[in-house]
C-alpha cells in the first residue's frame, strides 16, 4: 500500500486526497483563507454560504463559545453571488484542491439563480443551505425540514447545475430525515451533507442579565453535536444510496471514524477549526492513517457503513 494515498476517497466521481472537508461558514470567504485551509491538509474546501445579493449578516457579538461547542447566528454574512464567483475563481488559480460553494436563496428559484451564476466558476460541487437555523426569523422554516420543499429546491438547482455534483445539507430539525433523503435522491441529488448547526440556542450572560449573541439565538455546533451528526448520518445512509459529507463536532480521528461506521464519505470539520486551530486538519488526518496502518492497511471504503452490520 501507498501511505500517501491510503486516505484518498471518491466521492461524487471527484479524488479527494483525503475525507476532511473544510465545512461552509468557517475561513471560507476569501480565496486566501480558503488556500490557507487547503494548505494545512483539508482534503476539499467549501465556501461560505453564498445568496444572490451581499448580506452583512447580523450586528456582533455573533459566536458565542458554550459548553461542548459553539453558538452562531453570524446571518449568513456572505459578498454575494458574483463575487463569490471571484473567490473561488481565485482559489482555483492558486490550489488543486477541490472547493465546494455553499449556496442559498429565498425560493427555489433563487438557489438555481445563484448556482447558475457560482457554476461558471466551476466548484467541484455545490452545496445546498437548506438547513440554517439562525435566520428562520427571515426566511421562515428552513426547506430542509419539509421533503417535498427540499426536493423543489433540489430539482430547481439540478436543472442548472451541469456536470457539477450537489449535495444537500439537511437539518435534524427535519421530522423525518429519511423521507427528506429520499426526496432530495428522487430530485436528482448527487450527496447529502448532514448535518447543519442544531438548535437554535441560546446563552446568556449573567452580569449584564442579556443573551451574548444580539440575535438572542443561534445555532449550536462541535463536540455537543457530533451523537446527533452521526445518528442522521446513519439514518441517511439506510435510506438512500448516496455518498454523505457527515459534519457536526469532529475533532478526532475517532469522531472520524464514528462517522465513517456510520456511513460516511467524507467528513466536513467547522467548529474544531475555531476550537482547536487549523492544525486540526493534520491531526485528523494522521489519526486516520495510524489507525488504517494498525489494522494492516485497512482502507476507508472497507469502513464505511461497517457499523450497520
Ligand atoms: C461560525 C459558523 C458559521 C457557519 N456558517 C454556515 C454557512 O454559512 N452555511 C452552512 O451551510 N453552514 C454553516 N455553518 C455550519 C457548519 O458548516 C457545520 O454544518 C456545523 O457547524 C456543524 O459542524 P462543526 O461542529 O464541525 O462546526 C456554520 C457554522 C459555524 C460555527
Amino acid at each position: 500500500m501507498n501511505p500517501d494515498r491510503a486516505l484518498e476517497v471518491d466521492l461524487c466521481g471527484m479524488r479527494l486526497d483525503n475525507p476532511l472537508v473544510l465545512a461552509s461558514g468557517v475561513l471560507g470567504t476569501t480565496a486566501s483563507t480558503l488556500a490557507f485551509v487547503a494548505a494545512h491538509g483539508a482534503g476539499a474546501v467549501t465556501t461560505k454560504s453564498c445568496s444572490l445579493e451581499p448580506r452583512t449578516g447580523h450586528p456582533t457579538p455573533i459566536v458565542a463559545p458554550v459548553v461542548g461547542g459553539l453558538l452562531n447566528a453570524v446571518g449568513l454574512s456572505n459578498p454575494g453571488a458574483r463575487a463569490m464567483a471571484g473567490v473561488i475563481r481565485a482559489f482555483r488559480a492558486r490550489s488543486s484542491t477541490p472547493v465546494f460553494a455553499s449556496v442559498f436563496g429565498r425560493d427555489p428559484q433563487e438557489f438555481a439563480q445563484v448556482t447558475a451564476i457560482l457554476a461558471e466558476a466551476e466548484p467541484h460541487l455545490v452545496e445546498l443551505n437548506v438547513s440554517c437555523p439562525n435566520v428562520a426569523s427571515e426566511y421562515g422554516t428552513p426547506f430542509g425540514a419539509d421533503a417535498r420543499a427540499t426536493a423543489r429546491v433540489v430539482e430547481a438547482v439540478k436543472a442548472r447545475s451541469g456536470r457539477i455534483p450537489v449535495s444537500v445539507k439537511l437539518t435534524i430539525a427535519a421530522p423525518s430525515l429519511r423521507e427528506v433523503a429520499r426526496a432530495c435522491r428522487e430530485a436528482g441529488a448527487d450527496a447529502i451533507t448532514a448535518i447543519n448547526t442544531v438548535g437554535p440556542g441560546m446563552a446568556i450572560e449573567i452580569r449584564s442579565r442579556r443573551p451574548i449573541l444580539s440575535n438572542r439565538e443561534g445555532g449550536l455546533s462541535g463536540p455537543a453535536i457530533l451523537p446527533l451528526a452521526v445518528r442522521a448520518i446513519w439514518e441517511v445512509a439506510e435510506a438512500v444510496d448516496l455518498p454523505i459529507i457527515g459534519t457536526g463536532g469532529v475533532e478526532s480521528a475517532e469522531d472520524a471514524l464514528q462517522m465513517i461506521l456510520a456511513g460516511a464519505t467524507a467528513i466536513g470539520i467547522g467548529t474544531a477549526v475555531w476550537r482547536r486551530g487549523i492544525d486540526v486538519f493534520g491531526s485528523v488526518r494522521d489519526g486516520l492513517d495510524r489507525y488504517l496502518e494498525e489494522r494492516g492497511g485497512a482502507s476507508l471504503a472497507a469502513l464505511r457503513g461497517a457499523a450497520h452490520g
